[in-house]
């Protein structure tokens, strides 16, 4: 079943770092989540589920649209619920967003090393345009992705 997605508010916060936390190794601080809740362009939003009778948030997702371009800043879900489709209705919700929003782009940076994240941006369409060498730090290079509306 899809779990249900809906924006954040700062009641979720807690529970976004938490899950924030148990992906990243130099994690978004709180403060860092609150901008975002107050940035026009900006926007939070949580996964509940994966099953109905769990209320407890498994996921989040944070994007920009400025312009045309939708970008996809951060997204993590909590290792319990991986593999089991949020990390793929959060993203598509966002695809659906902008769309929607006439963006003509969705881009993200994503680790080179991270291969979930890139399978998961794969199956969605988003195509590896650049690498951005150390971007993370010594080694750590990104690969810049986009999904272009035709
Ligand atoms: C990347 C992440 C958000 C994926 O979330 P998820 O809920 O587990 O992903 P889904 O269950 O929706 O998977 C959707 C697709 O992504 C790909 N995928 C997800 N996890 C994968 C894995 N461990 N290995 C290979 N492919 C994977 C698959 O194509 C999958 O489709 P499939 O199940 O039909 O094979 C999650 O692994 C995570 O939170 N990682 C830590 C944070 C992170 O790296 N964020 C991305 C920063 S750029």
């Amino acid at each position: 079943m899809a779990p249900e997605i809906r924006d954040a508010t700062h009641r979720d916060l807690a529970r976004i770092v938490e899950i924030e936390r148990l992906a990243f190794q130099t994690p978004w601080s709180l403060s860092s989540f609150q901008r975002e809740l107050t940035l026009p362009f900006s926007r939070l939003t949580v996964a509940i589920g994966p099953r109905s009778e769990l209320s407890e948030i498994s996921g989040f997702l944070c994007r920009w649209i400025v312009s045309d371009e939708c970008h996809v800043l951060n997204i993590a879900v909590h290792p319990d619920f991986r593999r089991s489709g949020i990390g793929a209705s959060l993203l598509c919700t966002t695809i659906s967003e902008a769309r929607t929003k006439g963006a003509s782009v969705v881009t993200l940076e994503v680790r080179r090393t991270n291969l979930p994240a890139r399978c998961l941006y794969r199956k969605y369409k988003f195509e590896e345009r650049r690498l951005r060498r150390n971007y993370y730090g010594p080694g750590e290079d990104a690969i810049v992705m986009e999904l272009r509306f035709d």
